[in-house]
């Protein structure tokens, strides 16, 4: 069964607040999305592989280490754009694999518009990045399409999750770990997780 990791840095609890206040406008939504993305990925890195390489510092050559592992990040449009940045920037040498995903209101099925994943497989480590994990519908779905182009290796990072969610995606997928900074308490009758932060597309991108 896949683990479940929720992250209980006392920074990041203190930004979640700030990230589920209905009042905290786009700019700011999304300079917090960065900032906790930021650190679920550090989380959901801490074990990968390394290699030496040779490092002439001013004073001697000596042994340093490097990834030893290609990763790719694949956010789930729109929402996952956000976490992808963050993600960029604390590692540049990534790969970033788009996958469009909407949830059909009516029926709450994931629906795939676009997806850009390789033919071949290229990465070691696909990570697939997703806000809210709500019925899990979604993530599942991405995950599948990483998993069809080959990736020997997948993790999930969410921001907020329903218990339903990582139930679903733990049964779907029980070899991909779940990064989170939050498990809420439930879904409403129309799917939205309750507390959460409403519609994490909406609020990065001021469409609500
Ligand atoms: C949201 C969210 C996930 C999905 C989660 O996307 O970003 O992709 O819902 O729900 P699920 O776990 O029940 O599948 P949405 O469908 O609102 O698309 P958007 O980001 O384009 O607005
Ligand atoms: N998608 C969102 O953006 N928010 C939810 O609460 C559920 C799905």
């Amino acid at each position: 069964m896949a683990a479940v990791h929720v992250s209980t840095h006392p920074l990041l609890v203190h930004k979640l607040a700030k990230l589920r206040a209905h009042d905290t406008p786009p700019p700011i939504f999304r300079e917090l999305v960065y900032e906790i993305s930021q650190v679920l990925f550090y989380e959901a890195t801490r074990a990968v592989p390394l290699r030496d390489v040779p490092v002439r510092t001013p004073l001697v050559e000596c042994v340093g280490k490097e990834l030893d592992v290609k990763v790719g990040l694949v956010p789930v449009l729109r929402a996952g754009l956000g976490m992808a940045n963050a993600m960029l920037d604390a590692l540049p040498e990534a790969a970033v694999w788009h996958i469009g995903l909407y949830r059909d209101h009516a029926t709450l099925k994931p629906v795939t518009y676009y997806n850009k994943l390789p033919a071949q497989p290229v990465m070691g480590l696909g990570i697939v990045l997703d806000p809210m994990l709500a019925t899990g519908g979604s993530a599942i779905e991405a995950i599948r399409l990483l998993k069809q182009a080959g990736t020997p290796q997948v993790r999930f990072i969410g921001l907020i999750a329903a218990p339903e969610g990582v139930a679903a995606l733990q049964a779907a997928h029980p070899d991909v770990d779940i990064y989170l900074a939050a498990v809420d308490s439930h879904l409403n009758e129309l799917g939205y997780i309750v507390p959460g932060l409403g519609d994490a597309g909406d609020r990065q991108f001021g469409t609500t």
